[in-house]
């Protein structure tokens, strides 16, 4: 599935994948996720980090625009953590386990490292297994535990955990991954 940066002609097929996630998926964006003009802002926000989408070009309309099935954002913390970027990421349900996440989030690190941020981050719900194994595998480890910091769909409060990445630390796993070649590719 291409991953494609956040344009203007996306806006709308990303309104409609938020608007059919379910509620606890959406929070992990923390953002107003079904207001139109939030949205449509992103589009054009020229802050480091940035916003990807993967698109469904089975869905492909004849406007050149398919459906949006995962979306994934590098957002720098605020004053004096601008320095760390919050990744945030989240595929659709009906198309998990088949890699798509990873692809994600690779990209994200990517253009997290290019944009100059030198430690990135992730909050996961503690037994989120495959939120938890892929960031691993991309370097994250955990970085702190909040425990009953969040209710799940029923009410009952979970653990959240701080999964974090700090680049010149990790340079070596990121070669390892493979991302290092990456990182030299879009450098020149
Ligand atoms: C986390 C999330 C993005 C993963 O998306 P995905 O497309 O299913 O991810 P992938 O298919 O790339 O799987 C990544 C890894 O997770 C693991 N995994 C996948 N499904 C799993 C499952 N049901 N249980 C345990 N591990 C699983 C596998 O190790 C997989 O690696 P592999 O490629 O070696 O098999 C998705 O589950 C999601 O949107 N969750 C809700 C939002 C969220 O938790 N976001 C993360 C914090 S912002």
């Amino acid at each position: 599935m291409p991953v494609v940066q956040l344009g203007p002609e996306r806006c709308d097929a990303l309104l409609a994948f938020f608007g059919s996630l379910p509620e606890g998926d959406r929070t992990f964006i923390k953002e107003e996720v079904t207001d139109p003009d939030t949205v449509r802002s992103w589009a054009t926000d020229s802050s480091p980090g940035g916003r990807w989408v993967a698109v469904d070009t089975g869905g492909e309309g004849g406007d050149g625009t398919g459906d949006v099935i995962g979306y994934v954002a590098v957002r720098p913390l605020p004053g004096w953590s601008d320095h760390v970027g919050e990744l945030r990421l989240v595929v659709s349900p009906t198309r998990r386990g088949s890699g798509l996440g990873r692809e994600l989030a690779r990209r994200a690190v990517v253009e997290g490292v290019s944009a100059g941020l030198s430690k990135l981050v992730v909050e996961v719900v503690a037994e989120q297994g495959a939120a938890l194994a892929l960031f691993t595998d991309l370097g994250f480890s955990g970085e702190a535990l909040l425990r009953d910091h969040i209710r799940d769909r029923s009410g009952e409060l979970r653990d959240l955990m701080v999964l974090a990445h700090h680049v010149s630390d990790t340079w070596s796993q990121m070669d390892a991954v493979g991302i290092g070649d990456e990182l030299d590719a879009s450098a020149t």
